[in-house]
Parts: structure tokens; C-alpha cells; sequence
């Protein structure tokens, strides 16, 4: 919810906007251009804010002190940017910067911590942290959402904030938990191939961030200095939901920090614009910093011998070693995994890597069956717990579902979706990596026995998140994804018993009001929507259908068909509650196990509310954004109230439910 507010929810008065229309008229647009080829004492705080332990040294910034343990320094420039280039503008502005930074550790083996580039809408954010934090992000667990963007580009490998390494660049959204990660490494332009560049050496870096407003798109390149621009960014973001981190006056710059390691964070040289030229950085001349050799009793020419030989030996083996293997190695592994696919996101994991991590795909790891193959539990080698889902396409229909299921799942982000983290191919197997949801699925925690039963309060929590989620697909994009298997065996509850919507196998994005063209239903029977019996395009008012099945099942505690059960009134849950409601007694159809939990209005209200969404008209049925509004608003107004009094009296009897439809309808897939 938070993620998806929306900008215009309270309408302006007239006096305010007239206001806004002068000031936007009267203050000039300043265009923020500067070059710093070098920072001497002469820059001064007139051109730059220095923060805390931010200095200039040796005419560079200087974010740490090496003498304090929780040392932390930001550099920002003293004019704001602005970022949103009209009140009401629905796009970004944009702009280009290069810099030249260095980090040297003083130990190599030693915990790195790098440095990022930042704009935030204050020098001091609230909460900010030393140590791993960069100075900059708070230690919240889960992410809100603030003006706060930063480009991190670290020399550490943090698991738990799920670093792939100790040498990356990293796209943070006002969270340690980097939206998107990508290993440090440049291609070359000559002969196209990536080579790793170490950016904890003290080697002069040059990195190069683009960040284009229109599109939400943001391209971070690094490479040595010395080279000119590579021609591929080493790192490509692009969603719009960085719109809802950035505030329309923005502070650039830059922040580093540190524990009791010593590492030196500098910056040497600056260029910025959001005109569209961006100042050439002169390279040359710019002081170098080396990692300090030990000193020893012995003079440095015998160091150096015995070093020479001791290199020379281990190279001489080591090459040799590395040959073999890798000679074995290429006749074990069917397909080379080129050094891209494993940079560039979704992240392609090697068939072997996933076969250890599940233990060879043994039974004892099988989690379940879903629609589409099995699942397993996985362990990767730095601890995390994933799920594997194991797809037999046969078919080309499978990788087709398969491909499109990577390209729509590895671009969704939200916490009420399951995270997809890669994707491995290994002939006809194809495998998706999701994060690991401890909690299973939710019809687990409600139908049959449960083992545990979900409690009221919970479920509502539940129906919340998924709505959340849902509303994400549907309005948080340019496109809308259409999901079309919601489906309480596709809801999944994460550590904290949240709800998150999976399975996104059968979604496909299509243009906002264009009409997607789809040759045949999928769907599981008892959630399909009526329409789709005869016009077989499942929309974003489909997926509304199927909601409003889940909250019935969620608040009766039973499922959407059950043909076992002998009165035939009460086989189909739509049929039976809207029955109900017709009889004036609806507070009947909820779950009795939960019955000392709940107060009636509430089940009413959530009762009517799933009636709702299953009115028989799509155009009837309430949006995803008008349910969050109901389940997340603070009160239950009047109005809604109301509407959903209107809604779920819809239909009437027989024609609306799909009964006859959903049994005629297409068979699940
Ligand atoms: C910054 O340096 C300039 C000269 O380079 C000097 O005139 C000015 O007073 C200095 N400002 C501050 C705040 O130190
Ligand atoms: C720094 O500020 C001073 C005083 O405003 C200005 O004269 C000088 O050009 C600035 N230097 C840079 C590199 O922007
Ligand atoms: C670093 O911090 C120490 C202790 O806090 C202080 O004495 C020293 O002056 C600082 N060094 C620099 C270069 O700011
Ligand atoms: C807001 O948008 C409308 C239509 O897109 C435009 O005519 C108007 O000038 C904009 N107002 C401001 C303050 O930018
Ligand atoms: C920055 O944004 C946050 C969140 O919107 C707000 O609370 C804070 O007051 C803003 N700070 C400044 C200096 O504008
Ligand atoms: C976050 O940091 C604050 C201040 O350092 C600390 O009190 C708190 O326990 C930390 N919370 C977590 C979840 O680590
Ligand atoms: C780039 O490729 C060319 C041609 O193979 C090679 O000569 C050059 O050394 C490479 N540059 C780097 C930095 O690896
Ligand atoms: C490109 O050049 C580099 C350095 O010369 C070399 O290591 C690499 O194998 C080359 N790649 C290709 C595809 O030729
Ligand atoms: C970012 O990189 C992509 C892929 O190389 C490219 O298509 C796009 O134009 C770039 N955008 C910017 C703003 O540089
Ligand atoms: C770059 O700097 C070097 C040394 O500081 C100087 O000799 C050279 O002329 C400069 N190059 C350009 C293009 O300004």
C-alpha cells in the first residue's frame, strides 16, 4: 500500500494550486552542471556539504576517520536537484554524473564496507547507520518508502542483506536490501567480453550513473581509470517504483562508513549534470592510492625475489590444475553459462549448484506438486533456504509459460509477492529459484484439519496482503499484469505468517486498455469468472473474481466447490452465501471454528465485500485499489458500506455464480 501512493489521492484546493503555479512560474529552473577535477582546500563548504567525518584530504573527500569505529562521512552538493520536473509531472527528470573514487583497506582480508552515491532529500537522513549502513539507511527490516535512492557500491558481502559477493554495485531504495545487485566488472568494447574489475584495491575507479527520468531507468558502469566508457552498463535498474523514492528537491552526493576495519573511502574527482552534457573528468594527474606492503627485516629486493618465485610457482601449478579441471569440467556441464546471464537479472543458476542445494532433487526436499512440476526445498551455500520449481516442458507450450513467468516475475518487486531469484535451464528441465516461504501455502492453514488453524484477526491480515499484491500487478505498473490463477494454494505465508501471492507462471503483461490476445482459459475451476466461458480473456476484473473467491473461502473456512457435501444449495460457496444474504443470514456462512474471534460487522463487511468482487458483471466489480481501500483503510466509511451493500446484492440467483459455467468451463492446467 505504502509502496502504491498515490500522488493525487488528496485533491488540491484551488488557493494552494494557484500557489503552486507561482512559485513553479516564479522560481527559476536551475540547471545543476558542475565539474570538480579535483577537490583542494579552496572547495570549501560554499561548494560542497560535508557531514560528520567527511573531509577533504589530500585534495580528495574523504568520507571515514580511520581512528573511529563507528566512523561515517557524507559529501552532498549544497544545491538541490530537482527531481520532479512539474508539480503534477507523472515523469522524472533526468540526469548524467561521472566520478572517480577509490577504496583501500588498509588489511585486504579485512571486512569491506565501499562507499555510495546518494540522493536523498536531506543531508542527514532520520536513523542512519554506521558500520554497513553506508551512513545512510536505517536498520529497518522491512522497507518504507521515503525519498531516499542510492547506488552502493560495495566491497563486503553481507548475506543476510543478500549480497552476492564482496565486490558489487547494488540499486538501493531506502533500504540496505538492494532492489537490484550486479557483480563489479566492465565489458570490453574491443571483444565484447566482461572483465572483473576489484574495486577494494585503492585503484582509481571510474563509474558513470545514468539515470533516466522518462523511463524509471537508471545505468550504473564502473571501469579502471584510463578506460573510456564502456559500451554496456554493468548494471540496468529500471521500474517505475524508484518515482516513489525521490521527493522534488534532492540532495546528490555521497556517503560512506565503517567498524573498527580501516578502509579509506575517497573521492577524487566529480562531474554532474541534468542538462544533458556531461563535463569529460581529465583523468590524468589524479593521485593513486596502493594497499601498504608490510615492512620486514628483510631488505625489499629479497622480498621481492622470494615473492617473484613463490608467485612464479603457484601460478605455474595453479594454471595447470585449472586446465584439468577445467577440461572435466566442460565435458561434465552440458551448457557453458555465459559470464552475462549470471550478472544480469534474474540471475541463472548452474544446474549443479542447484543439484547440491536440494540435495540431487531428493524426495526428502520435495515441498509439493504445484501446477506446473514439483517443488524443492534448497539451500544455497551462504545459508539462505530457496525454492526450487522444477518444470518438464515437453511441449513448447511449457517454455513458453516458462519464459514468460521469468520475464514478468524477475521484474515484479513487492513484499506481498513470492520473489523470484533466478532461473536455471538444463535441457528439456527448467527450474525457478523463489524465495523459501516457511509458512506454506494458505489453504493449508484453513481447510480440512489444519494442523494449526489461522485465526481470524490473521486471515484478515492475510486477504490485506494479497490484496496489496494484487494491486501491485494491477496499478502499480504502466502494463497491467493480469495474474489469473489466484487461488488460495497460491497464496504463501512468509516467516512473519504473511500473506504473499505466487505463481505467476500464467501471468502476462499487456498494454494498459488493449485487448490481450489469448487463444485459450487457464485457470483453476471454482475461482474462474464467469465471462471468461465465453470470451476467454482473462482481465484485471478476472483476477477481482478470484479474489473475491479466496475471501469467501478465507471467512467461511471452506472451500469453493464441494460437490461431497449433500445438500446441493450449498456445493458452490458463492451460490451458497449470496443465498444466504438473500435470506438476510449471512453471518451464518463464517468460519464457526473462529466464531469467539470476530464481530459480526466485520464478517459481514468481508462477506459483501467477497460478494462483491464476484458480481457477475466485471464492470460491477470493485478495483483492486477500491478493495485496499476497504481492507486497509482506516475506517470502513459509510460510502463503502453502501457500495458493497449495492455490489453484493448482484445477480440474483443462479445466473451470476458460474455455477454451471465453471463446470462446463476449461479444465485446470
Ligand atoms: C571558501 O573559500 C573561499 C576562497 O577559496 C573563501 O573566500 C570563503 O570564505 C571560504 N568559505 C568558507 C565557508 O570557508
Ligand atoms: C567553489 O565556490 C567558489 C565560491 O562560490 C567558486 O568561486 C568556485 O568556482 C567554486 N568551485 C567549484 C569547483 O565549483
Ligand atoms: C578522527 O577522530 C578522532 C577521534 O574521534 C579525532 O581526534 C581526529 O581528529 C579525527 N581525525 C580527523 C582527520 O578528522
Ligand atoms: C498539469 O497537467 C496539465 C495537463 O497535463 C497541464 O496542462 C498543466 O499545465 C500542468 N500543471 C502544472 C502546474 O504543471
Ligand atoms: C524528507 O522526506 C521525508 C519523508 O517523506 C520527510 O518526513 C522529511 O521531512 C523530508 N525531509 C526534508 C528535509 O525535506
Ligand atoms: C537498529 O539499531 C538501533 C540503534 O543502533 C538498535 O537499538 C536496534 O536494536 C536495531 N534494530 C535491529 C532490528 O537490529
Ligand atoms: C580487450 O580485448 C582486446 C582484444 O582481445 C585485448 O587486446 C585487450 O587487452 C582487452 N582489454 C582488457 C582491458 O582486457
Ligand atoms: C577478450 O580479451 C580478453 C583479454 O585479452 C580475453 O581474456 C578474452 O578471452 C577475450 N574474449 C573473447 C570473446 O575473445
Ligand atoms: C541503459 O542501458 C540500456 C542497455 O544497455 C540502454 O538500452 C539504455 O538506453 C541505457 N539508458 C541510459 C539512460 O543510458
Ligand atoms: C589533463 O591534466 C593534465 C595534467 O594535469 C594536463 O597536462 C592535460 O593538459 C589535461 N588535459 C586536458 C584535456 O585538459
Amino acid at each position: 500500500m505504502k509502496l502504491l501512493q498515490c500522488p493525487h489521492s488528496q485533491p488540491l484546493r484551488r488557493p494552494l494550486l494557484l500557489l503552486l503555479l507561482i512559485i513553479i512560474l516564479v522560481s527559476p529552473t536551475s540547471a545543476l552542471d558542475f565539474l570538480f577535477n579535483s577537490f583542494t582546500t579552496a572547495v570549501n563548504a560554499t561548494n560542497l556539504t560535508l557531514i560528520n567525518d567527511a573531509r577533504i584530504d589530500t585534495s580528495t573527500i574523504r568520507l571515514t576517520n580511520d581512528s573511529n569505529p563507528l566512523s561515517y562521512g557524507r559529501a552532498f552538493y549544497p544545491t538541490t536537484l530537482r527531481m520532479i520536473p512539474t508539480s503534477n509531472s507523472s515523469t522524472l527528470s533526468s540526469f548524467s554524473t561521472a566520478f572517480v573514487f577509490s577504496v583501500l583497506p588498509q588489511i585486504s582480508t579485512s571486512p569491506g564496507f565501499g562507499l555510495c552515491f546518494v540522493l536523498s532529500n536531506s543531508t542527514s537522513p532520520p536513523g542512519a547507520l554506521a558500520s554497513q549502513y553506508f551512513g545512510i539507511f536505517t536498520n529497518a527490516t522491512s522497507p518504507t518508502v521515503a525519498p531516499l535512492l542510492a547506488v552502493e557500491f560495495d566491497t563486503g558481502q553481507n548475506p543476510e542483506f543478500n549480497d552476492p559477493d564482496g565486490n558489487h554495485i547494488g540499486i538501493d531504495l531506502n533500504s540496505i536490501i538492494s532492489a537490484q545487485t550486479a557483480t563489479a566488472q566492465y565489458i570490453n568494447s574491443s571483444n565484447g567480453s566482461f572483465v572483473p574489475l576489484n574495486m577494494r584495491t585503492g585503484q582509481n575507479v571510474h563509474a558513470w550513473i545514468d539515470f533516466d527520468g522518462s523511463n524509471f531507468e537508471i545505468n550504473v558502469t564502473v571501469a579502471p581509470v584510463g578506460v573510456s566508457k564502456p559500451s554496456r552498463p554493468t548494471l540496468n535498474y529500471k521500474d517505475p517504483v524508484i518515482a516513489n523514492y525521490v521527493a522534488s528537491e534532492m540532495f546528490v552526493g555521497f556517503s560512506a562508513s565503517k567498524t573498527q576495519w580501516v578502509e579509506a573511502q575517497r573521492i577524487l574527482a566529480w562531474s554532474f549534470s541534468d542538462t544533458g552534457v556531461l563535463r569529460e573528468i581529465n583523468t590524468t594527474g589524479l593521485p593513486e592510492f596502493f594497499i601498504e606492503s608490510s615492512s620486514s627485516s628483510l631488505s625489499s629486493g629479497a622480498i621481492a625475489g622470494i615473492v617473484i618465485g613463490c608467485v612464479a610457482f603457484v601460478i605455474i601449478c595453479g594454471s595447470g590444475c585449472y586446465f584439468v579441471w577445467r577440461k572435466k569440467f566442460r565435458e561434465e556441464s552440458e551448457e557453458e553459462i555465459e559470464d552475462w546471464e549470471l550478472e544480469y537479472w534474474p540471475h541463472r543458476f548452474s544446474y549443479d549448484e542447484l543439484k547440491q542445494a536440494t540435495n540431487g532433487f531428493s524426495n526428502g526436499n520435495l515441498l509439493g506438486a504445484g501446477g506446473f512440476g514439483r517443488v524443492f526445498k534448497a539451500t544455497l551455500p551462504n545459508t539462505t533456504e530457496v525454492a526450487v520449481k522444477s518444470v518438464n516442458h515437453d511441449s513448447k507450450q511449457g517454455l513458453r509459460e516458462f519464459m514468460a513467468e521469468i520475464e514478468s516475475m524477475g521484474r515484479l518487486q513487492h513484499k506481498n509477492l513470492v520473489q523470484m531469484r533466478g532461473w536455471c535451464r538444463k535441457g528439456n528441465e527448467l527450474m525457478l529459484v523463489y524465495d523459501y516461504m516457511p509458512n506454506g501455502s494458505l489453504n493449508r492453514w484453513i481447510f480440512d484439519k489444519p494442523e494449526k488453524l489461522l485465526g481470524w484477526k490473521q486471515r484478515l491480515l492475510v486477504l490485506a496482503d494479497v490484496a496489496e499484491g494484487l494491486n501491485y500487478l494491477h496499478h502499480g505498473w504502466d502494463q497491467v499484469v493480469v495474474h489469473r490463477d489466484i487461488k488460495s494454494s497460491n497464496i504463501l505465508l512468509d516467516s512473519e505468517m504473511r500473506g504473499r501471492l505466487g505463481d505467476f507462471g500464467l501471468a502476462k503483461l499487456y498494454e494498459h486498455g488493449q485487448v490481450p490476445n489469448t487463444t485459450r482459459v487457464v485457470g483453476t475451476l471454482g475461482y474462474l469468472a464467469p465471462e471468461l466461458a465465453t470470451v476467454a480473456v482473462p482481465t484485471a476484473s478476472s483476477d477481482v473474481y478470484s479474489f473475491g473467491v479466496v475471501v469467501l473461502e478465507v471467512v467461511c473456512g471452506r472451500r469453493p466447490l464441494e460437490m461431497a457435501l449433500e445438500k446441493e444449495e450449498e456445493q458452490v460457496l458463492i451460490d451458497w452465501v449470496r443465498w444466504l444474504y438473500g435470506e438476510g443470514r449471512l453471518r451464518e456462512a463464517a468460519d464457526a471454528r473462529v466464531r469467539e474471534e470476530y464481530e459480526g460487522e466485520e464478517v459481514e463487511m468481508m462477506l459483501k465485500l467477497g460478494l462483491a468482487c464476484c458480481h457477475p458483471d466485471p464492470s460491477r466489480r470493485p478495483t483492486m485499489k477500491e478493495v485496499v481501500a476497504v481492507l486497509v483503510g482506516e475506517e470502513v466509511g459509510a460510502a463503502p458500506a453502501e457500495l458493497l451493500n449495492e455490489l453484493a446484492r448482484g445477480g440474483g440467483s443462479g445466473s451470476g455464480s458460474g455455477r454451471e459455467d465453471s463446470r462446463e468451463e476449461a479444465p485446470p492446467v
